[in-house]
């Protein structure tokens, strides 16, 4: 690795390359230097991320945006000797450098609220920053990520061709599924039409994508910026609230331990509408809701999907992993609709108390 980072324009000389926190789809590396300079280097997951032009290209015209707007700091890309934004290696893997952002911490999973709470305000802020970035110049770096009616296609194959005969043991799941699939095109339609605006979104909007101040625990940077893309705020809201206002973990097999905690949902949507809150039409923010519930419904799906296919997308550890993932994500989807109205009125108080 050492030898990797000597050909980017560090300042002082790669002393050490040790492997580096806790990402799932880069290989990530802390490469210091005889300056005392500290610097990322990450080999890109050329199967998540084929291409590694426009990957780049987006992270730099959405960190330039930033930059612009006086976001400090953000995350900075250091290029290659000649220039470059990446290097290739001999098996033809890109490797890229950032600009190792110091005084963060990183948080695994929220420990409290607050933890919660404060990714929101980072998240809330990133997505008003770029509010006046062309969204539609980005590439989609995983085409059609969150095209809902696409997936609940791709899930209506996948029971059709019902490979390993798993169909007939989930027909209430799948029933679950296709009872909600008129409302699959909520904001895909909308988007279309004009009716929501095309955003930026960051797409993976876990706590450990955000570094917090060391000292106040207030967001200091949002980073992992590898799934920027067009889209909608809905689905970084929504996505947020699936895996964060869960009272139970994704993989729970006690599902009365699944619901919805709407404290935790006010608390993001009180830090990320206090950010970019302001001006939201009623349109979008309504949207928010909607966000919440068809993030979920889409995992829930993808995970029926892949247990129908063979467990062949999502790494499992168990014979059922992934229905019991399914599960988690349906009740979840059924308390949200317990709860529609009070998450409606929480929206529209968050916005009033932050406008
Ligand atoms: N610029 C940076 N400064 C400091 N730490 C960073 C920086 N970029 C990434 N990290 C650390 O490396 C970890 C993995 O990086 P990330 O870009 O999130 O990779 P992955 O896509 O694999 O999740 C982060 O969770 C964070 O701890
Ligand atoms: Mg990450």
């Amino acid at each position: 690795m050492l030898e990797q980072s000597k050909r980017f324009a560090l300042e002082g000389n790669p002393v050490t390359a040790v492997p580096y926190g806790n990402g799932h789809i880069n290989r990530t590396f802390c490469v210091t230097t005889d300056t005392g300079r500290r610097y990322i280097l990450q080999g890109i997951n050329l199967h998540v991320f084929p291409d590694a032009d426009n990957l780049m290209r987006n992270i730099s015209l959405v960190t330039e945006h930033l930059r612009s707007r006086g976001a400090s700091p953000v995350l900075t890309v250091v290029p290659t000797l000649d220039g470059r934004p990446y290097d290739r290696d001999e098996e033809g893997r890109p490797w890229r450098v950032l600009e190792f952002i110091e005084g963060g911490i990183c948080l695994e999973r929220a420990e409290t609220e607050n933890d919660f709470y404060q990714s929101a305000v980072a998240f809330g802020r990133f997505q008003r920053m770029l509010r006046d970035f062309p969204a539609a110049e980005l590439t989609e770096t995983i085409p059609r990520f969150h095209d809902t009616p696409k997936r609940y296609a791709d899930f209506r194959k996948a029971v059709q061709e019902d490979r390993m005969g798993r169909a007939a043991g989930v027909k209430e799941e799948i029933a679950f599924a296709l009872a909600r699939e008129s409302e699959a095109d909520s904001i895909t339609a909308k988007l279309k039409n004009g009716t929501l605006p095309l955003r930026v979104t960051h797409n993976d909007t876990k706590l450990n994508n955000v570094l917090l101040d060391r000292d106040t625990g207030e967001p200091l940077c949002v980073i992992d910026l590898d799934t920027v893309m067009p889209g909608a705020a809905a689905y970084d809201f929504g996505d947020s609230i699936r895996f964060g206002a869960n009272t139970a973990s994704e993989d729970e097999k006690d599902l009365s331990r699944v619901s919805l905690s709407l404290p935790l949902y006010e608390a993001y949507a009180r830090g990320f509408l206090s950010e970019c809150g302001e001006g939201m039409g009623t349109e979008e923010l309504m949207s928010l809701r909607m966000g919440a519930k068809l993030m979920t419904l889409e995992n829930g799906i993808r995970f029926l999907a892949d247990y129908l296919e063979g467990d062949v997308y999502y790494s499992i550890s168990r014979p059922e992993h992934n229905l019991d993932r399914c599960h988690t994500q349906f009740r979840l989807v059924a308390d949200m609709e317990r709860k529609w109205d009070a998450m409606g009125d929480i929206l529209l108080r968050m916005k009033k108390a932050g406008t």
